[in-house]
């Protein structure tokens, strides 16, 4: 195993935190606490993928939420290929300006802040995205949905999405964004090299684990030299994707021990694609997983997953997917992890980690968006986080009593369902 160039800060006191304590990441920058808001791909982005006011007010009232850190929702690094509508794009530094109001208000509350940086690959509609190139010619398959076959990315093309990766996190640190995170999971692009099942290559980007990961190492080292040692580098991976075949828990603990010596300040650990949402709770594969891990009734989707990769790794860890209540985020630190992640509840509640810091007794109210067909409700429950997002964003307070059907038969009239279907992002 490589000798651990990171996490030694955060080391210190791990396993006695509380919610409340700060932390301070290999790469310098402190946190005021182990509390973050988790990307949520907010749809937001103007013509032409520039962020506005809508985003500006949605990350003003999170910046009151409490939260030590907050992530942006998915950005695209190319125009030509996005994960959906709406999606805010860098690929020079034309909207500048746009971005730094962006981020003066995520951190106008003290909160520090990150942009989540993605490129679908072929998890893309052909309506949405000029291109929609992957690894190897292989279709996702997802219940439910079409997507069209990919085209293979040659070298170069490899070599350039590496460097457009570097170039747009460069602008988020140029716009005052205190990192960025590199979107592994959830079966986009990165994922997709990291999949046997997506990436059939047999040069040096796939044919065996090494290689697949290749891609992801050289997406980091080339993230790191572009924003300098002293910003945060962050990585969303999954913990497996839960498809016969596929990436396992095996590889993704590997793919963590190779990232260790990369200067990754937190790993932040998901689970899932389109194919089995994992992410959001909606995988029958995944929810087996967890029965045979633990006889415990669990919160946290990816514990058993964290627990494991903690013994691995001395690198700060950030679990997201499932917790709600203070008392199990206390129960994650005490199991050595760093940081939890908080997502839907805070499109209800988005003054919940305050209340969660100063009351241990605290948990989200946030109940599962259910629609009566269960095939329906992982999209039901997108479109309503969604339309929570917009209300704040609108300067308004969530609504609790929005319809998760009828939000959904709205978005299925204005035929934007499909791209959204199974997604958590
Ligand atoms: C509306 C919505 C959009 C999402 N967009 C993203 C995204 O852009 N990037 C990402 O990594 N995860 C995305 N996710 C997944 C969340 O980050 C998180 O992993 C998931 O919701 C589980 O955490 P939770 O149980 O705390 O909500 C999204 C989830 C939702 C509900």
């Amino acid at each position: 195993m490589t000798e651990p160039s990171t996490g030694t800060v955060a080391a210190a006191n791990r396993e006695t935190a509380t919610l409340g304590d700060p932390i301070t990441l290999p790469c310098g920058h402190t946190l005021r606490n182990r509390i973050a808001k988790p990307s949520m791909a907010e749809a937001m982005g103007g013509r032409h993928g520039r962020p506005g006011e809508r985003l500006t007010n949605l990350y003003t009232r999170w910046a009151g939420s409490g939260a030590g850190l907050l992530l942006t929702g998915n950005v695209m690094i190319d125009r030509r290929s996005l994960g959906e509508p709406g999606d805010v794009v860098i690929e020079d530094d034309r909207d500048l300006e746009a971005l730094s109001a962006w981020a003066a208000a995520a951190k106008s509350g003290g909160a520090s802040a990150i942009v989540q940086l993605n490129h679908p690959g072929r998890q893309t509609l052909a309506s949405v995205s000029k291109e929609v190139v992957a690894p190897s010619a292989v279709r996702p398959r997802v219940k439910g949905a079409r997507f069209p076959k990919p085209r293979e990315l040659t070298g170069d093309e490899i070599e350039q999405i590496v460097q457009r990766f570097a170039t747009a996190a460069e602008i988020c640190v140029r716009a005052g964004f205190d990192g960025v995170q590199i979107h592994g999971a959830h079966g986009y692009l990165v994922s997709q090299f990291l999949s046997p099942l997506a990436n059939l290559r047999t040069d040096q980007w796939g044919g065996d684990p090494e290689r697949r990961r290749r891609f992801l190492i050289e997406v980091v080292r080339a993230t790191r030299a572009a924003i300098g040692p002293d910003r945060i580098l962050s990585v969303k991976l999954n913990s497996a994707d839960f498809q016969r075949g596929g990436f396992s828990e095996q590889e993704s603990i590997d793919a963590i021990r190779a990232l260790e010596g990369e200067s990754v300040d937190l790993l932040e650990i998901s689970g899932g694609t389109y194919s089995s949402a994992a992410m959001v709770g909606a995988s029958k594969a995944a929810a087996k997983d967890a029965g045979k891990a633990s006889t415990r009734a669990r919160e946290a989707y990816f514990m058993a997953f964290a627990e494991r990769a903690r013994k691995e790794v001395s690198m700060p860890l950030m679990i997201t997917g499932g917790l709600r209540s203070a008392a199990a985020m206390n129960e994650a630190l005490a199991a050595g992890i760093d940081l939890i992640g908080v997502a839907r509840p805070l499109t209800l509640e988005p003054d919940l980690p305050k209340r969660l810091i100063a009351d241990p007794t605290t948990a989200s109210q946030l109940h599962r968006v259910r629609t009566g067909l269960s095939f329906l409700d992982g999209a039901a429950e997108i479109v309503w986080h969604n339309r929570q997002m917009r209300r704040m964003a609108r300067g308004l307070d969530p609504d609790p009593q929005i319809d998760g059907k009828l939000g959904l038969v709205r978005t299925l009239l204005r035929g934007r369902v499909i791209p959204r279907r199974r997604r958590g992002g």
